[in-house]
């Protein structure tokens, strides 16, 4: 009989800045948001952009005295560079990181890993244990290559890339270690740059690779400046209402943006029975309530 253990959610693409981080950080509130008890995994120690905006999400609270929604959230450093690193080492390290994996698992609905844009061995075992694989996509014929090369004259599919071998072979151990088939989820990202054309070309593109490499699409997020702007304060577009702080209020591109969070979540598909796990372990390191009048706008955490 399998234990019940909370989802392990995985965000990867081999490709620098096609907006890991911003899923995971959109992701991990939104699902807090919804109920759920969330940890966090940053295995891009060296980039650290999720745990910074923990780190800055904590600032924020502490100096509005707010509570904010947090996860437990884990950095796992990176290897040293000038180190000899041996093979019992890695071995070591890669049990090590199975075994927090497997273990927060068992304590949290979810638990959402952020991964770095480069292929190692820390990241292949992250793939090969996600429960689901959200990869995100800049909405780019460019990006595109991180799934498959593309014949520009045809505009048809070539051969599949590296990456897209890659997340093969981790299903592949997947099925041979018995666990449950990873659901991929392939997101756009910064949508709106594409004129109609190869907009259509994209789309068809991406509905192709999805049959192949069997993974599901979303459409995802669009160009949203306001991801950045919150960022520095550690909050997201799911934290803050219609006072917004700096008092413009929300524009419909920031209701869609909130939109584009909900459909995230709501794909993930966590049930309603994992809630059950949930408020009691949710550490929320943040214990004083709100001050009348502060940080207008921000939705405090319950
Ligand atoms: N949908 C978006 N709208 C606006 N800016 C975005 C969006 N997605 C990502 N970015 C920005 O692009 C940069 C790279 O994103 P990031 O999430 O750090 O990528 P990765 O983790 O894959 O390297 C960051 O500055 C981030 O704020
Ligand atoms: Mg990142």
């Amino acid at each position: 009989m399998s234990i019940s253990h909370g989802q392990i959610i995985v965000v990867g693409n081999e490709k620098g800045g096609s907006g890991k981080s911003t899923t995971a950080i959109h992701l991990i509130v939104g699902l807090l948001r919804a109920g759920h008890s969330v940890a966090s995994v940053d295995l891009d120690g060296r980039q650290g952009s999720l745990t910074r905006f923990f780190v800055l999400r904590q600032r924020f609270a502490d100096k509005q005295g707010l509570k904010l929604h947090l996860p437990e959230h884990e950095t796992v450093p990176p290897l040293d560079d000038g180190e000899q690193v041996s093979a019992s080492n890695v071995t070591t390290d890669l049990r090590e990181l199975g075994g927090l994996l497997r273990q927060l698992s068992t304590r949290f609905d979810a638990v959402v890993v952020d991964t770095p844009g480069s292929d190692s061995q820390r990241s292949r075992l992250a793939h090969t244990m996600a429960d689901t694989l959200i990869t995100p996509l800049n909405d780019s014929f460019v990006d595109l290559d991180v799934l498959a090369t593309i014949d520009p004259d045809s505009m048809t599919v070539e051969r599949p890339s590296h990456y897209a071998e890659t997340v093969w072979q981790q299903r592949k151990q997947r099925a041979h270690l018995g666990l449950k088939a990873t659901d991929w989820i392939v997101m756009r990202n910064r949508l709106s740059s594409l004129d109609a054309v190869s907009k259509r070309d994209m789309a068809r593109l991406l509905a192709d690779l999805g049959k192949r490499y069997n993974f599901r699409l979303l459409p995802g997020f669009g160009e949203r400046v306001i991801f950045r702007e919150l960022f520095l304060r550690g909050l997201t577009i799911m934290d803050v209402d219609n006072e917004t702080p700096g008092g413009a209020g929300l524009n419909m591109s920031h209701l869609a943006a909130r939109q584009e969070v909900r459909n995230l979540v709501e794909a993930i598909n966590l049930t309603q029975a994992s809630l059950s796990h949930t408020s009691s372990d949710t550490p929320s390191t943040v214990t004083e309530a709100r001050p009348a009048g502060s940080a207008a706008g921000v939705h405090a955490a319950p």
